[in-house]
């Protein structure tokens, strides 16, 4: 998104004394993770598995694997696609594919999102995520603990689950070339962002998952990996507004720093309405089967070493650069990486979803 608009309104309103005298300092760590992998495993929900039902796109460090240890990945980890290099932690979502009328698909590109990943050319970032954290001010949050995850969304969500929990994953349709219509915060604006994905083509789709800003204190994960956080009492709101500062409910009353995703898929290549569905819809589909959007996901497995990320929450840091946080270029990100673990092709036109169960 458009970092000055952002920042405004999340200082305003995650901090309505910001600029007032003193006092807190609004955080919002906001920086580029470039792709670790593209394979179909996923440690949280099926640890152990290879293949799991479904691709997903990763980020962050090098211990992502199969399976994942619930011990310190901080200390685990030796680099990280993260240009905050303190930060070992994986992130990952579902992937979007391009389903034309003949019924082959297609992986849909990340474009690796702007200012954010500026030698992206000399690099070979093939994709990526930007990572944002956001905390009301100092004290305003406690950071996650070692070993702790979760999850946000469902993979087999196809409907509209209602208003009060649209912010958690929205979608933006790019109205034009160079990110056209990145201009207000996500899932912000019912007109701009939508929970389905969008129904015409698009310049680029952009996706955004916010997750919950609520711990019960105890539990570093939970059998469903949701229920140990929540989302303020409020209910979801957008990302700048009462998620941040919101009240938490009294089974969770620890505030956690807010993650929110940002992922940008570039669909320029498929926007020819002869190889759209002949009935009119939309041919994008994630890659759990999903056609509607509603499904969108994603995992999160703490790493940040030390109290790398605390020391971040509390220093009013902003963007991709804070004192006393270390940072790496992209080029050296870039060479952070992991053996895809599941050998099959994902990129190709593809007769099926890769995981798909055909009907027979
Ligand atoms: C990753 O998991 C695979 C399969 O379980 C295992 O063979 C491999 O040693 C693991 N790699 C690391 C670095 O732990
Ligand atoms: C299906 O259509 C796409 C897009 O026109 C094309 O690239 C692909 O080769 C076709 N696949 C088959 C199996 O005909």
């Amino acid at each position: 998104m458009r970092w000055s608009a952002l920042l405004l309104a999340a200082l305003a309103e995650a901090s309505p004394q910001f600029g007032g005298s003193g006092g807190s300092k609004s955080t919002m760590l906001r920086f580029g993770c470039s792709q670790l992998v593209i394979d179909r495993i996923d440690p949280l929900v099926n640890p152990g598995q290879a293949p799991s039902p479904h691709m997903h796109q990763v980020v962050g460090g090098n211990t992502f694997n199969v399976s994942m240890p619930t011990t310190d990945i901080g200390e685990l980890a030796s680099c990280t696609t993260c240009s905050y290099s303190e930060d070992l932690s994986n992130y990952w979502t579902a992937n979007l594919y391009f389903k034309a009328r003949n019924g082959s698909y297609k992986r849909v590109p990340q474009i690796p999102n702007r200012l954010l990943f500026s030698d992206q050319f000399t690099t070979k970032t093939t994709g990526g995520f930007v990572v944002y954290y956001v905390s009301p001010g100092k004290g305003g949050v406690t950071a996650f603990k070692p070993g702790f995850r979760m999850l946000v969304g469902d993979a087999n969500q196809r409907t509209k689950i209602g208003s009060g929990r649209k912010s958690q994953s929205c979608f933006r349709c790019y109205s034009g070339p160079n990110f056209k219509g990145d201009d207000a915060a996500p899932c912000a604006d019912a007109r701009l962002d939508t929970e389905a994905l969008p129904t015409g083509p698009c310049s680029g789709i952009r996706s955004n998952i916010l997750y919950p800003t609520c711990w019960d204190g105890k539990n570093l994960d939970s059998p469903d990996h949701k229920s140990h956080v929540a989302y303020p009492v409020a209910g979801a709101q957008t990302f700048t507004g009462s998620s941040v500062g919101g009240a938490c409910p009294s089974t969770h009353p620890v505030k956690i720093p807010q993650i929110m995703l940002e992922i940008v898929w570039d669909t320029t290549a498929f926007n020819n309405k002869a190889d759209w569905p002949a009935d009119g819809s939309q041919p994008f589909v994630l890659s759990t089967g999903d056609t509607t959007g509603y499904g969108q996901h994603g995992d999160y497995v703490f790493g940040w070493k030390g109290d790398s990320l605390q020391r971040a929450m509390d220093g009013g840091c902003l963007g991709a650069s804070c004192t006393g946080l270390k940072t790496q270029s992209n080029a050296e990100a870039a060479k952070c990486s992991v053996p895809g673990r599941v050998r099959e092709d994902f990129d190709g036109w593809l007769d099926k979803l890769p995981g798909e169960v055909m009907p027979m």
